[in-house]
Order: C-alpha cells, then sequence, then structure tokens
C-alpha cells in the first residue's frame, strides 16, 4: 500500500502514512517556465495499491489538473487500484444550472477524475445540497465521511462552551448539526437560509431561542464568511452568550477570518482539509481508519 499525497495535501499524506506505519509515496511535481505542470512518480508501483490525498482548495483547477496527472500516469505505471482521497471536494456548490446555459460544474469534475482512472473515491463532508448521495454523481465507489465528531472531539476537550446549543445555519448544515449535538450530549437547532449572491445570504432562526446560551455554529464550508456572520448577528440578537463556530473546510476567502471575528465569534475552528491559520483538527486519524478497515 502506497499514500501518495498531491502538494495540496503533502502533510495530511505524510501524516496518515505514519499512522499506518508506512513510509509516504514520493512523486517530483513542479513547473515548467511556460506554467505547464510536470509529474513524475518515483516510487515503485506496480501491482500496488496506491491511495492518492489531493485536496482541492484556494487554486482547485491546478490541484485538480495535478490529481488528473497523478493517477493517470499511476494507472499507466501499474498501480492495481488507485483509491483517491479528495478532502474537499471543490465545484460540488455548482450542481445544478441555477442559470440557462451555465456548466453543470461538478458533473464535469466527476467525470474527469473517473476517465483517468480513480477505481474508488472519498470525500469528507462534500458539499450535497441537491445532491443527496455522493453515488447520485459518481458511477465508481464512493464514500463521503464526516470529520464532524472530529471537530466536536475538539471542542469538548477545550472545554470553553458549557453545554452549548449547536445551531446549523442552514437546512443543509442539520446533518452536521445532528453529529456535533450528539457527540456534545447537547440540543440543535438549523436556520433557513436564502442566497442572493456568492458573498450576500440571509438566514432566518426556526424555532429554538439562543438566550442565555453559549452557541456552537457548524457548516461544511466558510468561504466569504457571509453565512456565520448572518447566522452570529442573529443570536447575539437573540442574548447568546458566547458563539464558537466549527467548520470542516476553512476556505476563508479574502478576509473571512477578520469579519467573522468582528462579527463577536469567540473562536473558529476547522480542520486541514483546507491547511491554514485555524486548521486545529487534522482529518488524518479519519483517513488512516478508513485505510486501515479496506485495504491493509
Ligand atoms: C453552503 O450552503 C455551505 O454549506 C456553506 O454554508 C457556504 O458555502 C458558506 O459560504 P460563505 O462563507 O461564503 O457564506
Amino acid at each position: 500500500m502506497i499514500i501518495l499525497g498531491g502538494s495540496s495535501s503533502e502533510s495530511l499524506a505524510s501524516s496518515v502514512a505514519t499512522r499506518l506505519g508506512l513510509t509516504p509515496g514520493k512523486a517530483e511535481i513542479k513547473r515548467f517556465p511556460d506554467g505547464e505542470k510536470y509529474v513524475r512518480v518515483l516510487s515503485d508501483v506496480k501491482d500496488q495499491q496506491v491511495a492518492v490525498i489531493q485536496s482541492m482548495h484556494h487554486t482547485p483547477d491546478d490541484f485538480l489538473f495535478e490529481y488528473l496527472l497523478l493517477v493517470d500516469a499511476l494507472k499507466d505505471l501499474g498501480a492495481k487500484k488507485v483509491t483517491g482521497f479528495i478532502p474537499y471536494f471543490a465545484y460540488a456548490r455548482q450542481d445544478e444550472r441555477f442559470k440557462p446555459g451555465e456548466a453543470l460544474s461538478f458533473r464535469t469534475v466527476t467525470k474527469l477524475i473517473e476517465t483517468v482512472g480513480t477505481d474508488e473515491i472519498y470525500t469528507i463532508d462534500m458539499h450535497q445540497h441537491r445532491v443527496l448521495k455522493s453515488s447520485d454523481v459518481f458511477r465508481i465507489p464512493s464514500h463521503n465521511l464526516s470529520a464532524m465528531p472530529l471537530l466536536a472531539d475538539y471542542v469538548r476537550k477545550e472545554g470553553k462552551l458549557r453545554k452549548p446549543l449547536v445551531i446549523g445555519p442552514d437546512a443543509e448544515a442539520e446533518q452536521w448539526a445532528k453529529l456535533a449535538s450528539e457527540a456534545l450530549g447537547t440540543d440543535y437547532d438549523i436556520f433557513t437560509k436564502k442566497r442572493f449572491a456568492a458573498d450576500k445570504v440571509e438566514v432566518t432562526p426556526r424555532s429554538a431561542s439562543a438566550k442565555g446560551r453559549d452557541i456552537l455554529i457548524v457548516d461544511d464550508i466558510i468561504s466569504t464568511g457571509g453565512t456565520i456572520i448572518e447566522a452570529a448577528g442573529i443570536l447575539h440578537s437573540q442574548g447568546a452568550n458566547q458563539i464558537e463556530v466549527a467548520c470542516t473546510h476553512p476556505i476563508l476567502a479574502t478576509d473571512a477570518l477578520t469579519r467573522i471575528k468582528k462579527a463577536g465569534v469567540l473562536n473558529i475552528i476547522g480542520t486541514d482539509t483546507v491547511p491554514g491559520p485555524i486548521s486545529y483538527v487534522s482529518v488524518a486519524p479519519l483517513i488512516a481508519e478508513h485505510i486501515r478497515k479496506t485495504a491493509l
């Protein structure tokens, strides 16, 4: 078994390999002077099972293309099975044609991943709003894992919140709010959300009141921060105590982190599916556990 990290997830791949008692696989990845990507697999992969770990954050096209080159090369070099671990799966939000003529990007990306020869795919908290399960879009075996129990465990150990009310800021977030509240032994509620533009949303509370409660807001992605800022504003106006936020994929576009802090959020926690300033929780145990269960 070889664990091979692409350049977006090298350190994650190395910690997965360490957990499994393996040495990470090696590849040389660089750019030609004209901007084209160069990929060379250095490990001997013939007849081996290979797990490629490559998140698609910040420069998704770049990391996607590198993944395609890697997997195509691995299959061509005789790898027996290639399993893709794409912790942050970009383009999943464009799963529908919202305006006439739009590309169905989610479908295009899944087709490319299959075409190069990926045998099986794992994602983590992949955005599934209208698409309800990963098998609706992939024809290869697919699995969507959740980092929410790991995030909830971190919040519990940190111990900053007293019996927090867990809030999912939109209907899709109910699955994560439920998981986190179960892990913390507390209750949850969700808001409803209307999106007017990529950076403009409006959220409305459903039933539970936040008055006097510590709050944990959970979501899959923080991109512009608009969703969290709106939710925090409503919770403060309801008289919430302190508010913490936990998300799987801290994309944090532009000045999202500063704006969320200004909105009175005490602490923001994310995972290393998107490595960055708030990636306090690693998804390495989650990935390693699944590799151990299925491939070793
Ligand atoms: C969308 O429904 C997702 O679950 C997140 O709520 C959304 O991507 C967050 O984006 P932003 O931080 O830009 O509001």
